[in-house]
């Protein structure tokens, strides 16, 4: 199984959701295969927020080896399941595809913990650290059901 984390910088909340699932994949010893992307260039090739970094840290969790890159077309062809943090990150993915099979792998990653919901994952960039730790903590409810969700699929 090939997930793809997808937020707008890939420097913040698609790396922690990267590294959340990487980690707890490792810890069960699922084959799954991870990677990040962001929806916009700004930041390509930088390594995480040095404040993720930290926190990630803090949570046992490292993601200091991780660069951001740009979302494209290909990733519908790379991965199984596309995760977007957010609703922006979701529209603009959807424009880059080009069939139902690839706009069927793009999921917004809270309606696995909430259904329906259509919630967000908060862009912590321009706040303070405790944002960081809020997107830590609503990614690792919800990696769990992206977990379940693996297991029972296949
Ligand atoms: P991310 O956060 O999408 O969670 O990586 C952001 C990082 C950088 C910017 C925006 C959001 N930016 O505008 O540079």
């Amino acid at each position: 199984m090939r997930v793809l984390m997808v937020c707008l910088g890939n420097i913040c909340r698609s790396p922690i959701a990267e590294g959340i699932l990487r980690h707890k994949a490792a810890a069960q010893g699922l084959d799954i295969q991870t990677d990040s992307a962001g929806t916009a260039a700004y930041h390509v090739g930088e390594a995480p927020d040095s404040r993720m970094i930290l926190i990630a840290n803090k949570n046992g969790i490292d993601i200091s080896d991780l660069s951001a890159r740009q979302f494209t077309k290909a990733d519908y062809q790379n991965f199984d399941l596309i995760y977007a943090m957010d609703q922006s990150n979701y529209d603009n993915m959807i424009r880059l595809a080009i069939s139902d099979e690839d706009r069927q792998k793009v999921r917004l990653i809270l309606n696995e913990a909430n259904p329906g919901s259509n919630a967000e994952v908060p862009d912590p960039y321009y706040g303070g650290d405790q944002g960081f730790q809020h997107v830590i903590d609503l990614l690792d409810v919800a990696v769990d059901k992206v977990i379940e969700r693996i297991q029972v699929n296949g």
